[in-house]
C-alpha cells in the first residue's frame, strides 16, 4: 500500500513513520510511505497556504490553489488515490473504517492547520474523516494515527497475524483482559482457568470475559457487536445489573 501525506510539515511524519511495525512495514515493503510538502504547489515569496476569512473572524484558512495544484498532479498518477482530508466535522475514524482504508491501495491523505480549510477543498475529498469531538493543531497527528491503524492491519505487518484478530473491536467487543508472568504479584492473581492448559475452557472463559469487560467500559458497543442469542441475552443481564 501507498500512503501519501499533503502538509506544511512533512518533517513531522520522519520518526513516527519510521520506528516500530511501521518502520519494519516500509522495510519489507508491505507499506510505502511519502510525506509532500503543501509548499512545493505554492508560486509566492513566502510560500503561503493560508489567508484570512471572508467575513472576519479569528484565525488564518488553508487556501485553496496549494491544495488544488497539489491534487492536480497527485491523483492523475495511477493507481488513483483515495483522497481523506482530516477535520473535526469528518466522519468519526473507528476500526471498521481502518479495515475499509486497509483494502486500498494508495491513500493520499490532506492535513489542515490553522482554523481549517475554505470549504470549497472539501470537493477534492473522497473522504473526510475526524479521530473525534475534539480539535487538534492540525491534521498530521490525525493521519500519523490512521496510517498507524490502517499498518497493522496489512497482511504480514504484525508478527503474528491472530494478534489482528482477537484484539479489541474487532468483532466490536473490547478485548478480554490478559496476563503473563508472574502467576502472582504482590498478591494480585491471574485467573486459574488461563493457567490451566484446557485451551476450550480458555476461550470459553475470554468470550465471557470479553463481554463483561465490554458490558462494564463501553455498554455503547453491544448493541453492534456480533453475539450469539445466547450471549446477548447474558449482555442484557450485565447491563441491566
Ligand atoms: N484536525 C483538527 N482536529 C481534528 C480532529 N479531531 N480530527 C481530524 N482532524 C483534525
Amino acid at each position: 500500500m501507498l500512503v501519501e501525506t499533503l502538509s506544511v510539515f512533512p518533517d513531522m511524519f520522519e520518526v513516527p513513520m519510521s520506528t516500530s511495525i511501521i518502520g519494519r512495514a516500509r522495510k519489507k515493503g508491505i507499506l510505502e510511505f511519502k510525506a509532500h510538502n503543501l509548499r512545493d504547489w505554492t508560486h509566492d515569496k513566502h510560500r503561503s497556504t493560508d489567508d484570512e476569512p471572508f467575513g472576519g473572524g479569528q484565525g488564518l484558512l488553508m487556501t485553496c490553489p496549494p491544495i488544488f495544484e497539489a491534487l492536480d498532479e497527485l491523483v492523475s498518477t495511477e493507481p488513483k488515490p483515495l483522497v481523506i482530508f482530516f477535520t473535526p466535522t469528518g466522519q468519526p475514524f473507528d476500526q471498521s473504517m481502518a479495515s475499509e482504508l486497509a483494502g486500498h491501495e494508495r491513500l493520499l491523505m490532506v492535513c489542515g492547520r490553522y482554523e481549517g480549510f475554505d470549504e470549497r477543498v472539501y470537493t477534492l475529498a473522497d473522504r473526510c474523516i475526524s479521530l473525534g469531538d475534539y480539535v487538534l493543531t492540525g491534521g498530521e497527528l490525525a493521519a500519523m494515527v490512521v496510517t498507524d491503524a490502517v499498518c497493522r492491519l496489512l497482511p504480514g505487518a504484525l508478527g503474528d497475524e491472530a494478534s489482528a484478530v482477537d484484539e479489541s473491536f474487532t468483532q466490536g467487543l473490547l478485548e478480554y483482559p490478559q496476563y503473563t508472568r508472574p502467576a502472582e504479584y504482590r498478591g494480585l492473581t491471574v485467573p486459574d482457568v488461563l493457567l490451566s492448559g484446557d485451551h476450550a475452557k480458555v476461550r470459553e472463559w475470554r468470550r465471557k470475559a470479553a463481554i463483561e469487560k465490554t458490558a462494564r467500559l463501553r455498554p455503547d458497543l453491544l448493541d453492534d457487536a456480533w453475539l450469539t442469542d445466547e450471549e446477548r441475552a447474558f449482555a442484557e443481564q450485565l447491563r441491566d445489573s
